[in-house]
């Protein structure tokens, strides 16, 4: 059920051109029904969508990503796009999951071009799934303006976590069940808690400083941050000579 009445998602699909797209296409010609309010991009390869798309979406007020590619295995390019896209899709959606945002407001689906009727399918369950969710913030709890601080903040953070994982996170497996569970697993958790968490959260305090001054009792507020850690941040990012505290007024500011 809606948590908004009339709510009609807003919804952005990435399409492979050889599979998903031509999917959606024999949907259409074949008189399918399905939801009609997804926006289509057409791009040469799963693997072309970046992380950098999906927060942008979100940050233009998109309330679900899709992304269709072709079936493992069934990739035309040589460099088999959609097994990085898959990665690509688990990452953003642990970032999202940080910053409050519901990873499964993004979708990665694997549709062929014979497969019309999937393609109907998949985008009905996906706008199931916003309809039960609700708009994106309200869906959350967050308010608007600290739902765009913590897009931006995560968009900010992409160099980094590119880093992160093409050297640590870079892994080619068969199957979805694989990935799923190298994912879940308490290592890529543990090494998302030591490498990612830290960063995200004095991302979001230093874009937050950004705008304007603030204690540390706004900063933990406005960002859901917990006090004792935010405090933490705020002293890691002065030593780092990132912000700076102004005792006249008891606030701290993004370092000139
Ligand atoms: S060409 Fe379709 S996912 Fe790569």
């Amino acid at each position: 059920m809606s948590t908004t009445e009339n709510y009609k998602p807003k919804m952005l699909g990435f399409l492979c051109n050889w599979c998903c797209y031509a999917g959606a296409d024999l949907c259409g010609v074949s008189r399918h029904q399905y939801p009609a309010n997804m926006k289509i991009i057409r791009v040469m390869c799963s693997g072309r969508v970046d992380s950098e798309h999906v927060l942008r979406a979100f940050e233009d007020g998109i309330d679900g990503v899709f992304i269709g590619g072709c079936w493992l295995g069934e990739c035309h390019y040589v460099t088999e796009g959609n097994y990085d896209a898959l990665s690509m899709m688990h990452l953003t959606r642990k970032v999202l999951e940080q910053i409050g945002v519901n990873p499964e407001r993004l979708q990665l689906k694997w549709v062929s071009a014979s497969e019309g009727i999937r393609y109907a399918e998949v985008v009905t369950e996906f706008t199931n799934k916003l309809n039960e969710l609700g708009p994106l913030g309200k869906g959350e709890g967050i308010d608007a303006d600290a739902l765009q601080l913590k897009l931006e903040a995560a968009r900010k953070l992409l160099p980094y976590l590119k880093l992160v994982e093409r050297e640590k996170l870079r892994v080619r497996f068969a199957t979805e069940e694989e990935y799923d569970a190298f994912f879940n697993s308490d290592e890529v958790n543990r090494l998302i808690r030591e490498l990612i968490i830290d960063k995200l959260a004095i991302s979001q305090i230093t874009t937050l400083l950004g705008r304007n001054p603030h204690s540390t009792r706004e900063i933990s507020e406005m960002l859901h941050l917990d006090p004792a850690e935010t405090a933490r941040h705020l002293n890691s990012s002065s030593r780092q000579g990132l912000v700076g505290y102004d005792e006249s007024h008891k606030r701290y500011a993004l370092a000139a």
